[in-house]
C-alpha cells in the first residue's frame, strides 16, 4: 500500500528498568512465504501466528489479485486455498507491494514462468531499490522485464510461455534473490539449480520441503547447491509462524542497554541463518540466556531472558553479515553504548535495503553525538561507554521501519530524548512495537 501516508513523529527518552515479557509478533520473512507457497498449492492452507503487518498484509493482497482465496479467520489466523503451481491468473490491477522488497521479489519469481503479464510497483522506498537483480536470473527462465531506468519500479514482467529450467549462481548474498529463482523454478519443467556462496535465510527451502517439492541441498566448495524438480504439486500445509527474530531484536537490545533491566522474549529463532545478532551480542559481553530449546514452526527456537550489560566493542566477521543482515542497524544504536568501537565490515547490502541502512545509522548516530566512521562496505561505531550517549536529536528515517526502532531505542538510554521524523512505517514489520515496548517501561511516545 504506497499511498503517501502522513509522516508520524515519535520521540523516546530515558526510561527506568524495562521488565517483563515480550511477545513479539510472528516473522515476516516466513509469513510471506506462507501466503505464496499456499497461494501455489492446491487446496486449503491454514496459517496461524501470521504477522498482520502492512507489508504482508501487501502480499495477502497480491495473492487474492493472482487467483488465491484467502480469509483471515481469527487474528493472525489465515486459509489460503491455493490455485496450484502455474495456476496464477492475470492480475487486472497494477499490484503494489508496498514497501516490501521481499514481497515484490519473491511475487515476480512465482509468476514469471506462467504466460501471464503483471506490473508492480511499490512506495517512495521501494521504487528506489533495484530489481535488476532478481530480473536477470528470471530472464533466464524466459521471462521480460520493462522497468524503469536502472531497473527500477513499476515494472512490468511477462512470464514466460515455455519456461526452461536454470542453473544460478546469485551474484550478491540475498535470500530474496534465491528465493525469487526457485519460486520461478517450481513451474519450469526439469531440475533448476541455485547455487549461492555464503548461506543466507533458508526459509523458502524448508517451507518448499515441508509443501511437499522434491528439493536437495549440499553444501560445496563452490558454496550451498540448492535443487528443485520444478512442477510439483504442492500440497497444503498447517504452516505456524514463529515469533521474528529481527523484531525480537528491539526488546533485547532495549533491555540490553536500558539500566536494571531483565526481560523475557519467548520463542526466538536460534536458525543459524537468522541468528548472527545473538551471537555478537553475547561476544559483546551481553547477559542473555538461552533457556527451553525446542522446534517451534518447523524452526529451532528459544526463551531469551536478557538482562542489563558492561558491552563492550567487537569486530563483527563480514561472514556473519547474510545471518544478521537486518539486524546491523540495531546493533550500531547498541555499539554506542559499548566501550571502546564496534567494527561492521562487508555490509555493502545494507546501502540497498529500505533506506541506505549505513548512511542512515551513521547521519543519526553523528547527530546524536557519537562517532563513526563508514565507507562502501562498512561502519564503525566508536561506543561512548561510561560518558554515555548525548542523544537530543531527531534522526530521519527514510522510509525504513528498522532506522526508525532503532533510534527509538537508542533514545531509551541516552541523556536527552531522541526522535524519528516518521515512525509510520514500524507498521510493517512490527505493528504492535510502540505498546508492546510501553508495556515493559519505556517511555515512547508520538509527538502532536
Ligand atoms: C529477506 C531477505 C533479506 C532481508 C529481508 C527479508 C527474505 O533481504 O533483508 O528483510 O525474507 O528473504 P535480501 O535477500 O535482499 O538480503
Amino acid at each position: 500500500m504506497s499511498a503517501h501516508a502522513p509522516p508520524i513523529p515519535m520521540t523516546a527518552q530515558a526510561s527506568g528498568p524495562l521488565k517483563g515479557v515480550a511477545e513479539v509478533p510472528g516473522d515476516k520473512s516466513i509469513s510471506h512465504r506462507a501466503l505464496i507457497f499456499g497461494a501455489l498449492s492446491v487446496g486449503r492452507t491454514q496459517v496461524t501466528g501470521l504477522l498482520e503487518g502492512q507489508d504482508v498484509l501487501d502480499t495477502a493482497a497480491a495473492m487474492r489479485a493472482f487467483g488465491a482465496h484467502l480469509t483471515r479467520q481469527a487474528p493472525g489466523a489465515w486459509t489460503i486455498d491455493g490455485v496450484g503451481v502455474g495456476g496464477f491468473c492475470e492480475p487486472e490491477t497494477v499490484i503494489d507491494c508496498g514497501n516490501s522488497g521481499t514481497g515484490v521479489r519473491l511475487i515476480m519469481g512465482a509468476m514469471a514462468t506462467t504466460p501471464i503479464t503483471a506490473t508492480f510497483t511499490g512506495d517512495a522506498s521501494l521504487r528506489k531499490r533495484p530489481m535488476g537483480r532478481v530480473t536477470d536470473p528470471l530472464a533466464l527462465f524466459g521471462a521480460r522485464a520493462h522497468g524503469r531506468t536502472g531497473g527500477r519500479l513499476p515494472m512490468t514482467i511477462i512470464g514466460a510461455a515455455d519456461p526452461v529450467a536454470v542453473r544460478y549462481a546469485t551474484p550478491v548474498p540475498s535470500a530474496q534473490v534465491k528465493s525469487a529463482v526457485l519460486l520461478a523454478a517450481l513451474n519450469a519443467p526439469g531440475e533448476s539449480v541455485v547455487i549461492e556462496r555464503e548461506a543466507t535465510r533458508d526459509h523458502t527451502e524448508r517451507m518448499l520441503a515441508g509443501f511437499g517439492a522434491e528439493i536437495t541441498t549440499e553444501t560445496t566448495p563452490e558454496g550451498r547447491v540448492i535443487t528443485l524438480t520444478g512442477q510439483p504439486e504442492l500440497r497444503p500445509q498447517a504452516v505456524a509462524v514463529p515469533r521474528d527474530p529481527s523484531s525480537a531484536a528491539f526488546p533485547v537490545c532495549a533491555a540490553l542497554i536500558v539500566p536494571g533491566s531483565e526481560v523475557r522474549v519467548p520463542g526466538v529463532s536460534q536458525n543459524a541463518t537468522r541468528n548472527g545478532l545473538f551471537t555478537t551480542l553475547v561476544e559483546m559481553g551481553a547477559d542473555i540466556t538461552f533457556e527451553n530449546p525446542r522446534e517451534e514452526g518447523g524452526e529451532p527456537v528459544a526463551d531469551l531472558l536478557v538482562r542489563h550489560s558492561a558491552l563492550c566493542g567487537v569486530e563483527v566477521p563480514p561472514e556473519r553479515a547474510a545471518s544478521m543482515i537486518d539486524e546491523y542497524p540495531i546493533l550500531a544504536a547498541v555499539a554506542a553504548f559499548a566501550e571502546g568501537a564496534t567494527t561492521m565490515r562487508g555490509v555493502r547490502e545494507l546501502r540497498v535495503k529500505e533506506s541506505d541502512r549505513i548512511d542512515a545509522m551513521a547521519r543519526g548516530l553523528e547527530a546524536c553525538g557519537v562517532t563513526v566512521e563508514e565507507g562502501p562496505d562498512f561502519l564503525i561505531v566508536h561506543g561512548r561507554g561510561a560518558e554515555g550517549v548525548p542523544g537530543g536529536a531527531t534522526c530521519a528515517t527514510h522510509l525504513d521501519h528498522r532506522i526508525a526502532m532503532s533510534f527509538l531505542v537508542l533514545g531509551l538510554a541516552a541523556q536527552r530524548p531522541v526522535s524519528v521524523d516518521d515512525g509510520g512505517p514500524i507498521a510493517t514489520s512490527f505493528p504492535i512495537f510502540e505498546t508492546l515496548m510501553t508495556g515493559l517501561g519505556a517511555t515512547i511516545r508520538r509527538d502532536a
